[in-house]
């Protein structure tokens, strides 16, 4: 089955098997198949946060559950509930459409509502664990019975949660519910953002809509649409460094961006890094560096899964030599 249309960075692939699930009610069904059972397994959501180097020998099930519900509303704020398979901008925009404000630096982030939590999306200023109320799941290991974690419970950290750690494999994300607020508190913090507000004539106290349309301008003047060029968003994380190794590297790049975390570590920029190692715009046939944004790798055309690899590689090599600084990918390869 092919996979091309189903991950942002067109890459063309098949699976061995593929299904979609719309509904909950086939999920019993499904786990007891054999095709399920003799595995691999994998769910998709949006597929922007992966690359395929090779055809996938198993399973692919794309998560198609849609629908919002407000499950309650005191006044001040709404408790609100988004299907895994919706898609993650949309919502956001529904969201902001009805009044509920919380989730505006969060606009433009390709992907769905299901995946939000796994890698804990983040951008601006925030992540989606700031609004986070709970986490509904099917436990795989049991029949697909519910099972609802609180925010506490999905140990969220810089594009982190335990369903990439201790419960990887064992939940599917059905839905998502998030606390939102009908008194906006901006989150404009971020000098981008500021900017972009000026320049759009916003005033002193921007609406939410107002900084849901800044981010969406900043994103698309510097990240690629992967409808028109494939990508994954950022393809490493930005490295959590120790104060020591921190301080010796602004010593010899006093201009590399860094931001001092609570827990005493520094997080350095990876794209100021790939940049200033001079493969900002860098090209190996298909595969590429972006011109605007070097944390972005590219499929300008036809580059195989391999290509983007041995690019992500080399961009690897080239940091670990130059500033001795591990990069670490951010979508899951396979
Ligand atoms: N920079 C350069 N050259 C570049 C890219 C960046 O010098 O080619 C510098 C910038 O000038 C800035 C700093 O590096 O001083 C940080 O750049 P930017 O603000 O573009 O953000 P980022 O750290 O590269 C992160 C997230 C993005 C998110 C933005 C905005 C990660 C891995 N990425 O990128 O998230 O949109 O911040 O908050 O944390 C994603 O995860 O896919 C993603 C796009």
């Amino acid at each position: 089955y092919p996979l091309r249309e189903l991950n942002t960075f067109g890459m063309p692939v098949n699976a061995a098997n593929f299904c979609v699930l719309e509904d909950l009610a086939q999920l019993p069904a499904l786990l007891t198949s054999d095709i399920f059972q003799r595995g691999p397994v994998l769910w998709l959501g949006g597929g922007s946060n992966l690359l395929f180097t090779r055809d996938y020998p198993g399973l692919v099930i794309k998560v198609a559950l849609r629908g919002i519900r407000l499950l309650a509303d005191d006044g001040d704020s709404v408790l609100v509930e988004a299907a895994a398979g919706e898609n993650w901008h949309d919502f956001v925009q529904y969201t902001l459409a009805q009044g509920w404000s919380g989730l505006e630096n969060l606009s433009l982030i390709p992907g769905t509502v299901g995946a939000s939590p796994i890698q804990n999306i983040g951008a601006y200023g925030v992540e989606v664990k700031d609004h986070l109320a709970q986490v509904v799941c099917a436990d795989l290991r049991h029949g697909g019975c519910e099972r609802v974690l609180d925010n506490a419970d999905c140990r969220f950290a810089y594009r982190d949660s335990v369903f990439k750690q201790q419960l990887a494999g064992q939940l599917l994300v059905t839905a998502v519910r998030f606390r939102l607020q009908r008194r906006f508190q901006p989150r404009i913090g971020y000098g981008d953002i500021q900017q972009q507000l000026q320049a759009m004539g916003a005033g002193e106290a921007p609406t939410a809509q107002q900084v849901s349309a800044a981010v969406i301008a900043i994103r698309q003047s510097k990240l690629p649409d992967p409808a028109t060029l494939g990508n994954a968003g950022s393809f490493f994380k930005n490295p959590l460094v120790s104060r020591e190794t921190a301080d010796a590297l602004l010593a010899r790049f006093p201009a590399l961006p860094h931001y001092p975390q609570p827990d005493g570590r520094v997080k350095l920029a990876a794209g100021w890094l790939i940049d200033q190692a001079g493969l900002k715009g860098y090209r190996d046939g298909d595969a590429g560096v972006h011109a605007r944004q070097a944390l972005v790798l590219v499929n300008h055309g036809h580059a195989s899964g391999s290509q983007m690899w041995a690019l992500a590689n080399k961009v690897r090599d080239t940091v670990r030599e130059r500033y001795g600084v591990e990069l670490e990918p951010e979508p899951i390869v396979l």
